[in-house]
């Protein structure tokens, strides 16, 4: 059994940071809810723990708590922020609220090396720090080991039941040595293998999926993205011709899309692909529905639906795969995060009725964006694929925003082909991770030729992110948004009018619904 970290998660923003970072160093990671029972996280086999930061106090009444049992477990721990002051209250230190809470940078001074966690740390080291409260004594058996200037007690440490605290972050690149710090607790601290690659990952997911799958038959929805092509691919390595691939085509796609997705998984990959064309169907449902959510839902029901039936045509099926990545689960709000707060209904999670009777399969379900990527080159994935941009599970219904018609369709589906081959074809470094043309349902006064016209708007989202879950606008060439424009109000019948849309997420999300 391969080597888990886990993180207990006391606040979802600071927790994927941590998974990633570890994972970066070498050692395989997962995150649980901060209430995890040691019962369930010990059937898991952990071989570390790191207790994320949190935006509460300890000292808040019902602030987030963690079961007792897992810090006498034994196992190597360190407490980040929140993870520290709750280690160090459930050990027996003191706490106390500070006059003014540290945030932003402080010098760390190392005042103790007898321990592992600061070798290769100078003396002093520049730290990012974000705490109202701070531990004031020691508990039994603990050192300090670093301060800074407004915080005595920065990191401390029982070398014996190898438990350690930081008071800062080393998870964030502010924090000049934090990549060492971490790597200190998982080779020094806890004695890990730092040996974990992506190869290990597929084979480790190869061998679990065909354990469990056996000689029964498997399922999965292909939608053209990179996250079902990769999990589509990995568990076919499994499980060969047992899996069958169900491509629905919503008629929400972009461009030539369907055909070449098709195309792709048939010719290229050769998986067993199932493609129904269920354009009609969704279009009215669609009719006069308005509602972002609704549409989403309305979507994911209808997606269920068609893909039910064509799944009751394959006898035998027991499982079905998905490729719900870790933002998705903490965005749609499922158990695994008791953090985030639902945004918007993504249609890949959480939304399959029991009736189907299948199990589920989701082997990316801890990994980020890039970390999929990844793991589809490990697979031998095309760069086509691999680096396709994300695009959304209802489609083109997300990026116009009221009423969806087969007209509307056309229309976007035509401006996005423009922004998406005019920046292809800049060639921009770094590419942006999306971008596309979103239709509004705002009409504004143009003139063409001695003409009046009363057309439609067209907006462009182009972003630059890092995983999806906040995201920048790129700072796209003027020359190229000129072209963009100039092409899109001059080949796309109907539409007068461009606009940029300038905003980050948060506080806005990257689909306009
Ligand atoms: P938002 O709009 O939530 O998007 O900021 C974040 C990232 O997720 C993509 N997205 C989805 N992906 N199913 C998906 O698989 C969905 O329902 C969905 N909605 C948004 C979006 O394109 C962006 O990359």
């Amino acid at each position: 059994m391969p080597q888990t970290l886990f993180v207990l998660d006391f606040g979802a923003q600071y927790a994927q940071l941590i998974a990633r970072r570890t994972r970066e160093l070498g050692v395989y990671c997962e995150i649980v809810p901060h209430d995890v029972p040691w019962r369930e996280l010990e059937r898991r086999n952990p071989a570390a723990l790191i207790l994320s930061g949190g935006p509460e106090s300890t000292l808040a009444a019902g602030a987030p708590d963690m079961d007792e049992a897992i810090v006498r477990s034994g196992l190597p721990m360190l407490g980040i922020c929140y993870g520290m002051q709750l280690l160090a209250r459930k050990t027996g230190a003191e706490l106390v609220p500070l006059d003014h809470a540290e945030y932003g940078p402080a010098t760390l001074v190392v005042e103790n090396r007898e321990t592992p966690l600061f070798d290769d740390v100078p003396a002093e080291s520049r730290v990012w720090m974000s705490h109202g409260d701070s531990v004031v004594s020691l508990p039994p058996g603990y050192v300090a080991l670093a301060s800074t200037q407004r915080c005595n007690v920065a990191a401390i440490g029982n070398p014996e039941k190898r438990i350690y605290g930081v008071q800062f972050h080393p998870e964030v690149v502010h924090t000049r040595y934090g990549r060492t710090i971490l790597g200190n607790f998982l080779g020094g601290v806890a004695g890990l293998a730092r040996d974990w690659k992506m190869e290990s990952f597929l084979e480790r997911c190869v061998g679990e999926i065909r354990e469990r799958v056996g000689s029964d038959k498997v399922i999965c929805a292909l939608s053209g993205g990179v996250d079902s092509a990769v999990a589509a691919t990995l568990v076919s390595r499994a499980v060969g011709e047992q899996l069958t691939c169900i491509f629905v085509d919503h008629g929400l796609l972009r461009r030539g899309e369907a055909a070449e997705v098709v195309a792709a998984f048939r010719d290229l990959l050769h998986l067993n692909v199932v493609a129904v064309d269920a354009r009609e169907r969704f279009l009215t449902k669609l009719e006069g529905v308005e509602d972002p959510e609704r549409k989403r839902i309305i979507i994911g029901h209808e997606f269920i639906d068609v893909f039910e039936r064509e799944a009751a045509k394959i006898p035998g099926v027991k499982y079905l795969v998905q490729g719900t990545l870790y933002p998705d689960v903490i965005e749609s709000k499922t158990p695994d995060s008791k953090a985030g707060e639902k945004i918007k209904s993504h249609h890949n999670v959480g939304g399959l009725p029991e009736k189907m009777g299948l199990a589920l399969i989701e082997p990316l379900r801890a990994l980020f964006k890039d970390e999929v990527r990844e793991l589809g080159r490990a697979l031998g994935l095309p760069p086509a694929i691999v680096n396709r941009q994300p695009f959304p599970g209802p489609g083109l219904a997300v990026r116009i925003i009221g009423d969806v018609t087969g007209d509307r369709l056309d229309i976007l589906r035509e401006a996005d082909a423009i922004v998406r081959a005019e920046i292809d074809a800049a060639d921009l470094d770094p590419r942006p991770w999306q971008y596309f043309a979103v239709l509004t349902p705002v009409k504004s006064v143009g003139v063409m030729g001695d003409g009046r016209t009363y057309a439609n708007l067209v907006a462009i989202r182009a972003i630059t992110s890092e995983d999806g879950m906040t995201a920048d606008w790129a700072r796209l060439p003027h020359e190229l948004l000129e072209r963009i424009s100039a092409r899109i109000v001059n080949e796309v019948r109907g539409v007068n009018r461009v606009a940029y849309d300038i905003t980050t997420k948060p506080p806005a999300t990257v689909e306009w619904e």
